[in-house]
C-alpha cells in the first residue's frame, strides 16, 4: 500500500499537507505560504471530496510547484512526492478523522495518514468539526486513539457545514498552529 518515495532527497524538509472537505479549506493557501516561509517544501494531498470546489487547486499547485495528489498513482508511475519529514492535516473533517483512527484507508489522503505514524515523523491535525458531530462517541474514541499514537492536535474548531459558513463572527482557523505542532520537540 505504501506510496511514498523512499529516497527523500529534497534540499528543504518536505511537508505533506492533507486537506479535507471542510468549509475553511479555502484558506489552505495561507498555510502553504506560511510553511514555505518557515523553510518547508510542500506537497498537498487532498481528499476526493475536497477536490470538488473546497479550495483553489490552481493556486495551490502554483505555490507548491507540484500537482495535488488525490488518487493513487498507477503501478508504473514514479512516486511523485519525496518521503515526508512531517505531515499536517488541515482542515481535518469528522469523516477523515474517524476513518484514519479506524484504519479505513479508502482514499489516498487517509492511507497516507494511516502510514504516517509508522514513519516516525511528526503528524499534526487541526480538526474542523462542529460541536454536534464532535459529541458523537466514535469521534471521541478516534481522538483518544490518535493521541495514543502520538498524533499532535490543535485546538478543536467548531467549523461549519453549510449556511453558517457565510455568517460573520466565526473564530479564525489557526492554520499556523499546525506548523508549530510539527516543529515542537
Ligand atoms: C460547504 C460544506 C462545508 C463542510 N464543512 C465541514 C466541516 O467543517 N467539518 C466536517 O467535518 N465536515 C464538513 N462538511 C462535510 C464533509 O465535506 C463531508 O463529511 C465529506 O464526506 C468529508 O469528506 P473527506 O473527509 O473525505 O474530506 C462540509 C460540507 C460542505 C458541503
Amino acid at each position: 500500500m505504501s506510496d511514498r518515495a523512499g529516497t527523500g532527497g529534497a534540499a528543504r524538509p518536505f511537508l505533506y499537507v492533507v486537506v479535507c472537505a471542510a468549509g475553511v479549506a479555502e484558506g489552505v493557501v495561507g498555510l502553504i505560504d506560511a510553511a514555505r516561509g518557515r523553510g518547508w517544501e510542500v506537497g498537498v494531498i487532498a481528499t476526493p471530496v475536497a477536490m470538488g470546489g473546497f479550495f483553489d487547486t490552481d493556486a495551490v499547485e502554483a505555490r507548491t510547484g507540484r500537482p495535488i495528489r488525490s488518487a493513487w498513482r498507477t503501478p508504473g508511475e514514479p512516486r511523485p512526492f519525496p518521503a515526508p519529514d512531517a505531515v499536517v492535516v488541515a482542515p481535518a473533517t469528522f469523516n477523515t478523522i474517524n476513518k484514519w483512527a479506524a484504519g479505513l484507508a479508502d482514499t489516498l489522503a487517509v492511507a497516507t495518514l494511516c502510514e504516517a505514524s509508522g514513519l516516525g515523523v511528526p503528524v499534526a491535525v487541526l480538526p474542523c468539526v462542529g460541536e454536534a458531530l464532535a459529541s458523537h462517541p466514535a469521534y471521541r474514541e478516534s481522538l483518544a486513539r490518535l493521541r495514543g499514537m502520538g498524533v499532535r492536535f490543535g485546538d478543536p474548531h467548531a467549523g461549519n457545514t453549510g449556511d453558517a459558513a457565510q455568517s460573520g463572527g466565526r473564530p479564525e482557523f489557526g492554520w499556523e498552529r499546525a506548523l508549530d505542532l510539527v516543529q515542537r520537540r
